[in-house]
């Protein structure tokens, strides 16, 4: 559902990666049909037959052959409305729409569970960095003390221009260009998209039915230039935060622009970064970073909900999960700092980092976006 461009990246993935999500899943799929407004419109995708589009959203969830639903629609109402048809008529849903969890998220899990489907929604919240799985699985069994972090990549992209001397205007217009902003750019820049993306945090970390509305929020439209060089005078970065924290039995949120100290994990996090910090009473912190928007960043996370969902459709048969990997005979695996001999620095015998190039990643660099 939907062909923006979260659901178009989806679209692309899924039928040129079909080979290998099928050998992963043990399940043969079809994509029948991607419901958009307008079938004629034009769109910045590849690959993608055209008689696959269809404006009848509601036909595709009622098709009996349809056994999973990719939301990618975003917003509360048409999106919520088709989620629900389709959770009550039993069939699974992967849905990137924070706004709909944020709101409505609570009941949406209990309907599923009462039709015995899973909806899964990993790129709802900070798209391709998997901090939803992280919460609801890897952390299930120790207490979270708080979840913190930078939410919203558009308002991380214009605050990391503003600090290199680029207006506010111009880097908003920047982070649409790069499709990393919302249709309506107001929930990025006043904190409503970050509000959304809390709320799901600490619905997953303190099993609280939190929704966003609840959430105190300020955006970043008041800061401007002369903040940034306050920040930069205190040797600080602007950061538009999210921060949770349940103590004594009390939870307390919020969403507002707080200068950070360079050093800290937060402020690393450049151009459409996100990064996200729990503390678990047990874990302590951990740190997550990873683009936070865009195209194949969000279908990243999505074709995994779609993996784990087919698995399930599977009936949780264990598959060969490294058929494609290429793997060799130990002994013959390439030494990695073989790749970097070049950028051995003068005088000391140990290699010198390097990023990987662009071309690693589908869509851009891996840092900065
Ligand atoms: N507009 C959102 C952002 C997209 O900038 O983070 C990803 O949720």
């Amino acid at each position: 559902l939907g062909c923006g461009i979260v659901g178009g990246g989806v679209a692309e993935l899924l039928l040129r990666d079909r080979t290998r999500i099928e050998a992963l899943t043990g399940v043969r799929y079809n994509l029948k049909g991607i419901a958009v407004r307008s079938v004629d419109k034009r769109r910045d995708i590849h690959d993608v037959p055209h008689d696959l589009f269809t404006s009848n959203a509601g036909a595709l969830v009622a098709d009996p052959d349809v056994d999973l639903v990719i939301e990618c629609i975003g917003g509360r109402d048409a999106a919520g409305e088709l989620v629900e048809r389709a959770l009550e008529s039993r069939k699974h849903v992967v849905s990137a729409n924070k706004e709909l969890l944020a709101t409505d998220g609570p009941r949406l899990f209990a309907l599923a569970a009462s039709g015995g489907v899973t909806l899964q929604y990993e790129a709802a919240v900070a798209a391709a960095i998997p901090i939803v799985r992280v919460l609801a699985e890897s952390l299930a069994g120790d207490e979270v003390r708080e979840v913190a972090g930078i939410l919203n990549g558009t308002t991380n992209f214009i605050l990391s221009s503003m600090h290199d001397g680029k207006s506010y205007a111009e880097a908003l217009a920047q982070a649409q260009e790069l499709g990393f902003a919302e249709s309506d750019p107001t929930n990025d820049v006043d904190g409503i998209d970050s509000s959304h993306k809390l709320a799901i945090l600490c619905q997953l970390a303190f099993r609280s039915a939190v929704t966003s509305p609840r959430i105190a929020r300020r955006g970043i439209t008041n800061v401007s230039v002369a903040d940034i060089e306050r920040a930069q005078r205190l040797n600080c970065a602007v950061k538009l935060l999210g921060v949770a924290r349940y103590d004594n039995g009390e939870l307390s949120a919020e969403i507002a622009p707080v200068f950070v100290p360079e050093l800290h994990p937060f402020a690393r996090a450049q151009g459409a970064e996100n990064c996200v910090r729990v503390v678990g009473r047990s874990s302590g912190p951990l740190t997550f970073y990873g683009q936070g928007a865009g195209r194949f960043p969000s279908a990243s996370a999505v074709i995994g909900d779609i993996v784990a969902a087919m698995r399930t459709i599977a009936g949780g048969r264990t598959t060969a999960r490294h058929h494609h990997a290429k793997l060799h005979a130990a002994g013959v695996i390439k030494p990695a700092y073989d790749a970097f001999e070049k950028v051995r620095s003068e005088g000391s015998s140990y290699p010198v980092w390097r990023e990987p190039t662009a071309s690693a990643t589908d869509d851009r660099p891996a840092v900065n976006a």
